[in-house]
């Protein structure tokens, strides 16, 4: 059986467009392997610094996957900083890490060119990426086009640790780029994104997320003239949550004229709420179960350590450290 390994970091409340190019993905892996699956708030904090908000994004994550199906049972939840072994592997790995190869590491630039103070834990974590993967033998790790280079970077250095160490005293792992994921657009029609403030949440209140999708931009057309399926953000975000007929049926009435883009706002804010119905109950219970997140993410952690302390052991041999 494969082992799936990835990491999300706590850095917002989940919308709409994190659901259907992440987290559902992640949830049906769940029968196709073993999943690893675990909160990178030791990332986060190369950019958020203020702890009630990681504490509360951290926490707000753990009730959201869970509720959207992560399944605690057959997969290893847990919070990276949980786990010592991530930091520890970490500064090993960066002991064979070629300056060189953080220099061309891309991710860095951009985040500092978007404004992100220019730390050394933002320079290195790619580092620490690569050892929360290689901790795990991981098969493979699904993730964005964006993290590509990430995975590139964790192979070199298992290859280095490998060369420098033996053979087999590290695995390497396969990324699994999901180039297909269709972009899901926000009410704006650009990519949906916090960064962008055009998303829909996935568990926002019931009156603003109506209001959020009134909101979505559509042109003038007048309520009697035909207007076009194939260039609306309504029909594209409500392919996502109603039955093949009704998406025609929408889309014949957008062609015909003479129903307003209100009206298929109604109907699209109708079939996402009617979508989210089980996953929102399942969140109402978890938030009703006082103790619950902790006792997952304590299982989580224990589970992952396990794991983690049979590469560490491996590793500490290998190198010289016992
Ligand atoms: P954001 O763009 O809101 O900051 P993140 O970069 O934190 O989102 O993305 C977390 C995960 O959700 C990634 O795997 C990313 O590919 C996925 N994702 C985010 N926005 C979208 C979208 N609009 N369509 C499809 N997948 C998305
Ligand atoms: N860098 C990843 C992101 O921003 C998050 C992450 C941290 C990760 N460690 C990981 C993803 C290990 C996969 C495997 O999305």
């Amino acid at each position: 059986m494969k082992r799936i390994l990835t990491g999300l970091q706590p850095s917002g409340t989940l919308h709409v467009g994190n659901y259907f190019g992440a987290i559902k993905p992640m949830v049906d892996l769940q029968d196709q392997g073993e999943v690893f699956l675990f909160l990178a708030d030791l990332h986060a904090l190369t950019s958020t610094q203020n702890a009630d908000e990681l504490r509360r994004y951290t926490r707000e994550a753990v009730v959201d996957l869970l509720a959207c199906g992560i399944d605690p049972g057959r997969t290893p939840f847990w919070r990276q900083s949980d786990v010592a072994l991530h930091a520890e592997l970490m500064w090993i790995l960066s002991t064979v890490t070629p300056m060189g190869l953080m220099q061309r590491a891309v991710a860095y630039k951009e985040k500092v060119e978007k404004g992100i103070a220019a730390n050394v834990g933002l320079f290195t974590y790619p580092i620490l990426q690569a050892a929360d993967i290689l901790l795990y033998d991981a098969d493979v790790v699904p993730v964005g086009k964006d993290q590509k280079q990430h995975l590139e970077i964790t192979r070199d250095v298992a290859t280095k640790i490998n060369e420098t160490f033996g053979e087999g005293t590290l695995k390497l792992p396969d990324a699994q780029i999901s180039e297909d994921v269709a972009v899901i657009p926000g009410i704006d029609g650009q990519k949906m994104s916090k960064s962008y403030g055009n998303t829909l949440p996935l568990f926002g209140d019931e009156k603003a997320t109506r209001k959020r999708v009134m909101q979505i931009v559509t042109d003038s057309a007048p309520l009697e003239d035909p207007k076009d399926p194939a260039g609306s953000t309504v029909v594209a975000l409500y392919r996502l949550f109603a039955s093949k007929e009704d998406v025609r049926r929408m889309e014949d009435e957008h062609r015909a004229g003479g129903v307003g883009y209100g009206t298929f706002k109604q109907r699209l804010f109708e079939a996402m709420w009617e979508y989210f119905a089980p996953m929102r109950a399942r969140r109402e219970e978890i938030l009703a179960r006082p103790g619950y997140v902790d006792e997952v993410l304590a299982d989580g952690a224990r589970r992952a350590r396990e794991t983690a302390g049979v590469t560490m052991d491996r590793v500490r041999r290998a190198i010289g450290l016992s």
